[in-house]
């Protein structure tokens, strides 16, 4: 979900709709704003997308101070009425929340047992009654929230508005992230620096645990238990064109084409030439800790899962270290065995994913080492694993990662790369991965040519309603993607199979209706890759082969050429046609490329 606020000279209503748009891709299945007009609130609020809300509000009010929402519904469903901000009975507090709120169930019933009446389903409306309750015996806003809180468990970041007293809004964070924008005589809010960047760069993260008073010129910032905090400002270095589409038309093609250069960035002075390694800074583990290193495990959720598990095979590859990727919910829920040779590597484009934040607590408790590998500067899972290596993809938009996952596999191999050269990668084999990192951008920009080749492809099998992505060893991860981006933009079944399952069950559902997308690099795997395309024809299923290889004339229905590297990279280039042929295929059937439906950019909910 997406929050902004805004409190100034200017009229408060363009703002925080501006505010909403550039949020929409964190959650739009309903839209509102409130606004204190007169001593009163004026709430619009519908189960529509930001552009319809726009309509809704018409004209401003002349309104200097608001707060809005944009919304991925988890407690209720996605009605006018669940919509946010939500009021107290009275309709003096309006409040914007993201998170769940985990008694609410309880606070629901006392409230209604004191003969409060709920006008929605949602747990963030006690939010509302509650500080409306605890007003008239605290000494002010702050004081009010501070109190209501206290009896709240679970995450949010929130922004209470008291529409009697126009001059401040209240801020708090506690497991979803709030950062206030610092103007000239106006300050702004907002869950995400993608809403503010349009206005300032000075920006203050609050902390979990914090509660900020904001006025136009002031803000003050102190903990739950009322302890004073001093926050200085910081400047993103994110610049307002990260968030326009410029000549596309949607986020997801950009950030695909912006690959080349995002990956430049990743590498830069990173590759050591000389002695042939990766210099990676911020991991803060000296040669002796990571010489100490037995073993190493990726954990991330979605498509930074699927490239922690290409990551492993990059480590096993070039560190011959054993290493495995785990969802990381799954490790927060099993009572993980932490152990204390293993470095850990939680991964994250928005360094949001609550999921993946837990995780690193639980090590944090037990002890594991834990680098993160994480998108957004600044982010919650960057700041808790306190060192790391950021991917540098720049803002990332589009629901569908592209950019932040090809940045993830590029640092993976930089890692690997590193710990190879502590152990027995020998300096030509590390200078043959330098050279081909490298080598990497233009190599992308090659595929990304090819683009109306690939888009001719996705056109062939537009109308598939189900495909398998097949792939071996160090394909499978990039199946798995491949599989997973055209499931999320497309909403075309895909599963992923290893080539040599296929005939351990999955090749009873082979038919012409079934087309399979099949990896084939040239490795030494290439015969046995051929077989399983041999296989599948054998049975009338349709075949788009992805391959650096010069294949048997014939054998598949469409090819797509990758271009070469070394065989350890070929997935993180192999994956960049499967983006591509996903984006196509979607495109053709009509699809919302930056807004998948049920789907959000940052989980920060269970
Ligand atoms: C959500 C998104 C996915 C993303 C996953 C992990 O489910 O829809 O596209 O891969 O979260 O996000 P993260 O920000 O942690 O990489």
């Amino acid at each position: 979900c997406g929050i902004v606020g805004y409190l100034g000279g200017r009229e408060a209503e363009p703002i925080l709709l501006e505010g909403l748009h550039r949020l929409e891709y964190r959650g739009y299945d309903s839209a509102g704003i409130a606004v204190a007009h007169r001593g009163k609130a004026r709430v619009t609020k519908a189960a529509v997308r930001v552009g319809e809300l726009r309509e809704l509000v018409g004209k401003g009010t002349g309104a200097r101070v608001g707060i809005a929402h944009t919304r991925w519904a988890t407690h209720g469903e996605p009605t006018d009425a669940n919509a946010h901000p939500h009021l107290d009975a009275g309709g003096r507090i309006a409040v914007v929340h993201n998170g769940i709120i985990e008694n609410a169930e309880q606070l629901r019933a006392k409230l209604v047992a004191d003969g409060v009446e709920f006008a929605s389903d949602t747990d963030t409306e006690a939010l509302a009654h509650l500080v409306a309750a605890a007003l008239p015996t605290s000494a002010g806003l702050e004081d009010a929230v501070r109190a209501a809180l206290r009896g709240v468990e679970g995450a949010y970041g929130l922004v209470v508005l008291d529409v009697r007293n126009p001059g401040e809004l209240v801020v708090a964070r506690n497991g979803s992230p709030i950062v206030l924008g610092i103007g000239d005589a106006e300050m702004f809010v907002a869950s995400d620096v993608a809403a503010l960047v349009r206005y300032t760069q000075r920006v203050v993260y609050l902390d979990d645990g914090e509660l900020a008073t904001i006025t136009t010129d002031d803000y003050r910032t102190s903990t739950l238990q009322a302890h004073r905090t001093a926050k200085e400002p910081t400047i993103v270095d994110v610049a307002e064109d990260d968030y326009q589409l410029g000549e596309f038309t949607d986020f997801m093609r950009k950030e695909m084409h912006e690959q080349p250069e995002a990956v430049h960035r990743a590498l830069l002075g990173r590759l050591e030439e000389r002695f042939a390694t990766a210099r990676l800074g911020g991991i803060g583990l000296d040669a002796h800790a990571l010489r100490s290193v037995r073993r190493v495990k990726f954990l991330g959720c979605g498509s930074a899962y699927y490239a922690g598990q290409l990551g492993a095979n990059l480590v096993e590859e070039l560190a011959r270290l054993p290493a495995d990727a785990e969802p990381a919910s799954e490790f927060r829920y099993r009572n993980p065995v932490v152990d204390p040779d293993t470095l850990y590597v939680a991964v994250s484009q928005s360094g949001e994913t609550a999921d993946t934040l837990a995780a690193v607590q639980e090590l944090g408790r037990k002890g594991g080492r834990v680098i993160g590998v994480v998108n957004v500067v600044g982010s919650a899972i960057a700041r808790e694993c306190g060192s790391g290596v950021f991917l540098h993809a720049g803002p990332e938009v589009s629901v569908a990662s592209t950019k932040a996952v090809t940045n993830m596999s590029v640092c993976f191999a930089m890692l690997a790369l590193l710990l190879g050269r502590m152990r027995d990668l020998s300096v030509a084999n590390g200078r043959r991965i330098v050279t081909a990192l490298a080598d990497l951008p233009a190599r992308i920009a090659e595929v990304l040519a090819a683009e109306e080749e690939i888009a001719e492809a996705a056109r062939r099998f537009g109308a598939a309603r189900h495909m398998f992505f097949i792939g071996r060893v160090r394909g499978w991860p990039v199946a798995r993607e491949g599989a997973q981006k055209l499931k999320e933009i497309s909403y075309v079944h895909a599963e992923a199979y290893q080539a040599a399952e296929l005939k351990h069950g999955p090749l009873a559902l082979i038919d012409e209706r079934m087309p399979s997308v099949v990896l084939v690099p040239d490795d030494d795997l290439l015969t046995k890759n051929i077989g399983t395309i041999e296989q599948i024809k054998a049975r009338g299923g349709p075949v788009l082969a992805v391959s650096n290889a010069e294949l048997p004339g014939g054998l598949a229905d469409v090819v797509l050429r990758v271009p070469r590297t070394e065989p350890e990279l070929d997935p993180i280039l192999f994956a960049i046609p499967l983006q591509l042929f996903a984006y196509h295929l979607a495109t053709h059937l009509g699809r919302d490329i930056d807004k998948p439906r049920n789907l959000a950019k940052s989980v920060t909910v269970e």
